[in-house]
C-alpha cells in the first residue's frame, strides 16, 4: 500500500461515508496545479466546485491570510472589528447593492435570503402569516440544510431527510410561463440558479432570467439569483445575471469570495429588503470575522486587479470550441458559459465517473455532476498553456 492508500483506508475507517471522491489524495497544490502524496502532478478543473476561481494558494491572498491571522482572528459579532466594514464596502459597491450580510457556507447564505424574503414578504408585501410562498426551480442545487432541501426536487439528496419546511413550490428550470402561473398572492418570491451547477451545467433559454425578472416585477415578488457557483468571473460577468443585464433583489454569493483559502459567503440586497434584518432576529458567531472580511476583500481585490473574469470570457469560448472541435463519438452535448463548461457523455459510452477516473488517470481532474455531465470548471488564472494540456489529454479519452 501506497501512502495515499493507507491515508484513504484512514479517512474511510473513520468518517462518514458522505462523499464518493476520486481515489487520490492531495498533499499540495500551486495555481492550477495539485500534487498527491506520491508527487504526481494533475491540472485541477474541478477547482472544489468553482472556489478556486483565484487558483491553488495565491500569493496575495495567502499573505492576507497570514498577516491577518498575525493580528486579529474572531470577535463574534458581539463586538466591531475593523476589517468587516472595508469587505462589506468592497462588495457592495463592486456588485451594486446597499448592503451586504455576512455568513460562511453558501447553504447559510442561501437560507438568508430565503428567511429575508419570507420577511419582506410578511412587513412589506404584508401577507397574512405563516402563508409566504417561495417559488424554486426543479432539478436545483442550493445546499443541504432543512430549509434549503424544502424545495429541492433530488431523491438522493432528500430520500429520509423529512418532513421538510411548508411553502415551496418548484417549476420546470427555465420556462417563465411556469413562474407567471405558480404565483399568487402570498408568493414572497422566486429563487433561481442562472446556470444549474450540479444539476449538470444546465443552461437556460436566452432571455429566461429577463422574463422572469418582468415577471416577478409585475407581481412584486422579489427575484433572488444563487451566484454561490456562477458568481465572481466563473461565467465571464462578475455575475451570471449580468449577462441578461438584469438587477435582482437579492443575491447569494460565496465559494470563491473565499479565494479558495477560507469559507466566506453572504448575501447582498438593497435597503428596502435588508431592513427586515433587526438585531436578534438573524445572525452566525463566525459571519464577517476578521479573517474572513480581510480574506473577502482581498479576493475581491485580486479578481479585478488581474483581470479574472476577462480570462473567464476569453478562454471559455476557446475552451468550448475545442471540445466541439474534437467531434467526439462519445459527447452528447457540451454546454456553459465562460469557464464552466459541461460535458454530456453518451449512456453507451460509460458514465461521467467513468470518464472522470480515465480523465484523472491521464493527469486531468474533472468530476461529474449528475451521472451523465462532467463539469469543467478551472481556476480562471489558469494560462493558455496549461489548458491545452489538458485539453490534449481530454482528446485522448474523448477519442472513443
Ligand atoms: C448554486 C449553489 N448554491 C449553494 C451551494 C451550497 O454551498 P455550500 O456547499 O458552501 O454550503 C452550492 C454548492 O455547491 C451551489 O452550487
Amino acid at each position: 500500500m501506497n501512502q495515499g492508500e493507507k491515508i484513504i483506508e484512514k479517512t474511510e475507517e473513520f468518517s462518514a461515508n458522505n462523499y464518493h471522491p476520486l481515489p487520490l489524495v492531495i498533499a499540495k497544490a500551486e495555481g492550477s496545479w495539485v500534487y498527491d502524496t506520491e508527487g504526481n502532478r494533475y491540472l485541477d478543473m474541478i477547482a472544489s466546485y468553482s472556489a478556486l476561481n483565484h487558483g491553488h494558494r495565491h500569493p496575495k491572498i495567502i499573505r492576507a491570510l497570514k498577516d491577518q491571522a498575525d493580528q486579529l482572528t474572531l470577535t463574534s459579532r458581539a463586538l466591531h472589528n475593523d476589517q468587516m466594514g472595508a469587505f462589506m464596502e468592497k462588495l457592495c459597491t463592486l456588485s451594486n447593492f446597499d448592503k451586504a450580510l455576512p455568513m460562511n457556507s453558501g447553504t447559510e447564505a442561501v437560507e438568508t435570503a430565503l428567511k429575508a424574503a419570507r420577511r419582506w414578504g410578511y412587513e412589506v408585501k404584508k401577507i397574512p402569516k405563516d402563508k409566504a410562498e417561495i417559488i424554486g426551480a426543479k432539478n436545483n442545487f442550493s445546499g443541504r440544510s432543512i430549509g434549503v432541501l424544502s424545495m429541492s426536487t433530488g431523491k438522493s439528496a432528500t430520500e429520509g431527510f423529512g418532513p421538510f419546511a411548508p411553502g415551496f413550490v418548484t417549476v420546470p428550470f427555465g420556462d417563465g410561463k411556469a413562474i407567471e402561473q405558480a404565483i399568487n398572492e402570498n408568493t414572497a418570491a422566486v429563487i433561481l440558479e442562472p446556470i444549474q451547477g450540479e444539476g449538470g451545467v444546465v443552461v437556460p433559454p436566452e432571455g429566461y432570467l429577463q422574463e422572469v425578472r418582468e415577471i416577478t416585477k409585475k407581481h412584486n415578488v422579489l427575484l433572488i439569483i444563487d451566484e454561490i457557483q456562477t458568481g465572481f468571473g466563473r461565467t465571464g460577468k462578475l455575475y451570471c445575471y449580468q449577462h441578461e443585464d438584469i438587477q435582482p433583489d437579492i443575491v447569494t454569493v460565496g465559494k470563491a469570495l473565499g479565494g479558495g483559502v477560507y469559507p466566506v459567503s453572504a448575501i447582498l440586497a438593497d435597503d428596502d429588503v435588508m431592513q427586515v434584518f433587526q438585531p436578534g432576529n438573524h445572525g452566525s458567531t463566525f459571519g464577517g470575522n476578521p479573517l474572513a472580511a480581510r480574506i473577502g476583500r482581498v479576493s475581491l481585490e485580486v479578481l479585478m486587479e488581474e483581470g479574472l473574469i476577462e480570462r473567464a470570457q476569453e478562454l471559455g469560448p476557446y475552451f468550448m470550441e475545442k471540445l466541439k472541435a474534437m467531434n467526439s463519438p462519445v459527447i452528447k452535448d457540451i454546454r456553459g458559459k465562460g469557464l464552466m463548461v459541461g460535458v454530456e457523455i453518451k449512456e453507451e459510452a460509460g458514465t461521467g465517473r467513468d470518464f472522470s477516473e480515465k480523465l484523472m488517470d491521464l493527469g486531468v481532474l474533472a468530476k461529474d455532476t449528475k451521472a451523465q455531465t462532467l463539469r469543467f470548471a478551472p481556476p480562471l488564472n489558469i494560462s493558455k498553456e496549461d489548458l491545452d494540456w489538458g485539453i490534449d489529454r481530454m482528446k485522448m479519452v474523448f477519442r472513443g
